[in-house]
Order: structure tokens, then C-alpha cells, then sequence
């Protein structure tokens, strides 16, 4: 499993033949869930045009450490920070050289020095040079500081030689890279999360809706980038911040809560349904403001979709787990709707001590299983649910 996932990297490019292959690189990282962005030395532009990389990255390249309008984008030393992994494709003799000297002359030895990411190299030099002992002191240097050597690999060179030298192929990079992160949890697993309230229109300036502050539901979608997986988090109107990398996708009313569900279910690993969906809607919303007249008025209400009900009955259906915010007969009502919304995980707790706070306390359940998550900040628990539900993936 590729664990690339939400990974940000920094492809630096140095002036050798094998810069060609930095075109289908490109293309491969981010395939496999990468953001790229590229920084080349004036020698690569020679070997592949920075308009390719950029049309394949989707991002202007780096170039020159003293130009202007590129610093005022994505300054130098802020690309620095921002790369998970600084991956130089190919690195020359000369560039390795350079940077087991520490030395800073161009824009990508000055990121290499700056930055605090993984550093991965991946030589591409004549077998002779390869064999130098300038070469394998510098290497060394390098291994020494923690950077990851990648190849290179043995067979014919561009100059007619044999021997090694040559870069690693793309997809061999592309392991090698996605094996610095296989860490997580949830590696490379897409995750859907529904959460906060919706609201349903009466008129034009009134609805139905509940307390739900929609942090139970923030606090697992970044919780769940954290352990490698991509995140779509359906929300309804909530006041919070988006995590990092979550892809978020705002709703206001359960129909539309429903569609946004539905549409992303294809490639669908695990299904939470954090979201207070209201039960009922208005049966008609006026289309004028309601004006006040009799001492009272009747609304009729019909039911919403049931949405975690609706992913449930998918044919290709995702591990499903639901919430149950109950004010009482907490672990009974939970099980009930476990069985009668046919989900594969279920955590009750209890609504009245949940809503709008920070901290929960929540009783795991499955169809044969039964336990409680100790209480505490709604990320320490959601760490927990995590687990609880990777282990189950696992198993499953
Ligand atoms: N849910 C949903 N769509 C709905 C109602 C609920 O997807 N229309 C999901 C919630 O996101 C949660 C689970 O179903 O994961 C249980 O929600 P809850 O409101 O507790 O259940 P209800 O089915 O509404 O039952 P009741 O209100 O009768 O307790």
C-alpha cells in the first residue's frame, strides 16, 4: 500500500540525462495522493523544461533563489518548512558534492540546508564518477546526517558505459519514497466524515436545527489525516477551522448532506457519520418570511433521508460507523441502532454532556463487542475510535 497520502514534497531536479524522467515522477507522486512542487538547478532545465513540470505539477517551479515574484509566492526557506520530503531526482556527482559540503549557491542546496524534512537522493552519474571515492566519501557524509540514499541502479549508461550509475526508475522512486511514510494507521485509506448540525428552512430566515458544534467530527478528520488517511469531511454550518489537509465540503441541509455522501462513496474506505442529521424537515419551505397571526401555528414536518442508513445499503459499502448521541439508556439505544442501521462500528455517548463541549465519553460497539473508550478531549478519543477502527479494518 502506497502511503503518499496528503504527503507535500519538494522534487528537486539536478542537470542530469535522467531529468526526462522526472515528467512521469511527477505524475506517479501524485497519483498516489502526493502534492509536488518542484525546484530545479539552472543544469536540469537543460535536460527538461520547467513548463513541463510545472503543467504536471500544477505549480509554478522554482528556479533562482533571488527572483522576486517567485519569493513572493512560496519564499525559498517557507518551501523549506512546508516539504514532508525533499526528493532530488537525479542528483548529480557534482550536487552531492555540493550539499555534503553544506553549501547554499542555488535554490535547491539552500533548501536542502534549510530544510528539517526527510531528505531522499537519488544518484544518476556515469559509472566511473559513481565509483570515485570523492563520490562515496560525499555519500557517506550524507548517510551520515540521515539522508536516504535511493539506488542508483546497475545497467547501461547514456554515454555507453555499463555498470552502475543509472537512476532508479519512476515507480521505484515512488516505493521508496511512499516506504519513508508507512507509518500510519490508516495509510493510504480515503475516509468520509459527516458532522455538525443541519439545518432545515422554514422560511427564509428561519430553520430547524440542533446544538451540535460539529468538533467531535473536526477532531476525527484531523486526527485521521494524522494517521495517513485522505479526508472528505461533509459538514453542516459549524463555527470551525478546517483541519489541514482535509478536504471539506460544506452542506446546510440533510438532501444535501445525503448527495454530497453519495457522490463520494466510490472509493470509500470508512464511513462516519459524526453529523446530527435532523429527523424531520419542513413539508413546504415559504418562500416569503412567515408573518405572525393566530396564537398558533401548525407546522408539518416530513422525514429526512437516513443517510448513514443510505451508505449501509450500498453494494460496494464502506466499513460504516455511526454515533449515537442519546440522553438515555445509552448502551441499549446504541445497540439498536447499530443492528437496525446495519453498521460495522457504533459509538454511543451521551448528548447531553457531548454537545458543544471539548471532552466525551463514549461506548464502543459491534456486533459482538462491547467497550468503553476512556474519556477525555474529543482528539485523544478520537485517536482512540481510530485505532479501535483500523483494527477492525485489519481484521476485516
Ligand atoms: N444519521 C444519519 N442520517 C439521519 C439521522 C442520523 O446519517 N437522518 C446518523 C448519524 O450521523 C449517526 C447515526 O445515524 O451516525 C445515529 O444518529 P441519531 O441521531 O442518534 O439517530 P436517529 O436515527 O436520528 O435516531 P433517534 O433520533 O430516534 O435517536
Amino acid at each position: 500500500m502506497l502511503s503518499l497520502t496528503n504527503k507535500r514534497i519538494l522534487l528537486g531536479i539536478t542537470g542530469g540525462i535522467a531529468a526526462y524522467k522526472c515528467a512521469e515522477l511527477t505524475r506517479l507522486l501524485i497519483k498516489a495522493g502526493a502534492e509536488v512542487r518542484v525546484a530545479m538547478t539552472k543544469a536540469a532545465t537543460e535536460f527538461i523544461t520547467p513548463l513541463t513540470m510545472q503543467a504536471l505539477s500544477g505549480q509554478r517551479v522554482h528556479l533562482d533563489l533571488l527572483d522576486i515574484d517567485a519569493e513572493a509566492a512560496m519564499g525559498h526557506i517557507e518551501l523549506a518548512r512546508w516539504a514532508d520530503l525533499v526528493l532530488i531526482a537525479p542528483a548529480t556527482a557534482d550536487f552531492i558534492a555540493r550539499i555534503s559540503h553544506g553549501q547554499a549557491n542555488d535554490i535547491l542546496s539552500t533548501m536542502v540546508l534549510a530544510t528539517s524534512a526527510k531528505i531522499a537522493v537519488a544518484p544518476a552519474m556515469n559509472q566511473a564518477m559513481w565509483a570515485d571515492d570523492s563520490t562515496t566519501t560525499n555519500l557517506n557524509t550524507l548517510v551520515d546526517r540521515g539522508y536516504h540514499i535511493f539506488g542508483p541502479a546497475e545497467g547501461e549508461q547514456a554515454c555507453g558505459d555499463v555498470g552502475p550509475g543509472r537512476m532508479l526508475e519512476p515507480a521505484q522512486l515512488l516505493e521508496l519514497s511512499s516506504s519513508l511514510f508507512e507509518t500510519g494507521l490508516l495509510a493510504g485509506k480515503n475516509i468520509v466524515i459527516t458532522g455538525g448540525p443541519t439545518r432545515e428552512a422554514i422560511d427564509p430566515v428561519r430553520f430547524i436545527s440542533n446544538h451540535s458544534s460539529g468538533k467531535m467530527a473536526y477532531a476525527l478528520a484531523a486526527e485521521a489525516v494524522a494517521a495517513g488517511a485522505k479526508v472528505t469531511l461533509i459538514s453542516g454550518p459549524v463555527n470551525l477551522a478546517t483541519p489541514d489537509s482535509v478536504h471539506r465540503i460544506d452542506v446546510v441541509n440533510a438532501a444535501q448532506m445525503l448527495d454530497a455522501t453519495l457522490e463520494h462513496m466510490s472509493n470509500c474506505d470508512v464511513f462516519i457519520g459524526v453529523a446530527a442529521v435532523a429527523d424531520y424537515r419542513p413539508a413546504e419551505v415559504e418562500a416569503q418570511k412567515i408573518k405572525k397571526s393566530d396564537e398558533q401555528m401548525q407546522l408539518t414536518l416530513i422525514k429526512n433521508p437516513d443517510i448513514i442508513s443510505e451508505v449501509a445499503k450500498l453494494d460496494r459499502k464502506p466499513f460504516v460507523v455511526g454515533f449515537a448521541a442519546e440522553t438515555n439508556d445509552i448502551v441499549s439505544n446504541g445497540k439498536d441502532k447499530l443492528t437496525r442501521k446495519n453498521l460495522d462500528m457504533l459509538f454511543a455517548n451521551n448528548a447531553t454532556e457531548t454537545f458543544n463541549s471539548d471532552s466525551i465519553s463514549v461506548t464502543a460497539l459491534t456486533k459482538t463487542s462491547e467497550s468503553e473508550l476512556s474519556a477525555g478531549n474529543k482528539n485523544v478519543v478520537a485517536r482512540n475510535m481510530l485505532q479501535l477502527i483500523a483494527t477492525a479494518l485489519g481484521a476485516s
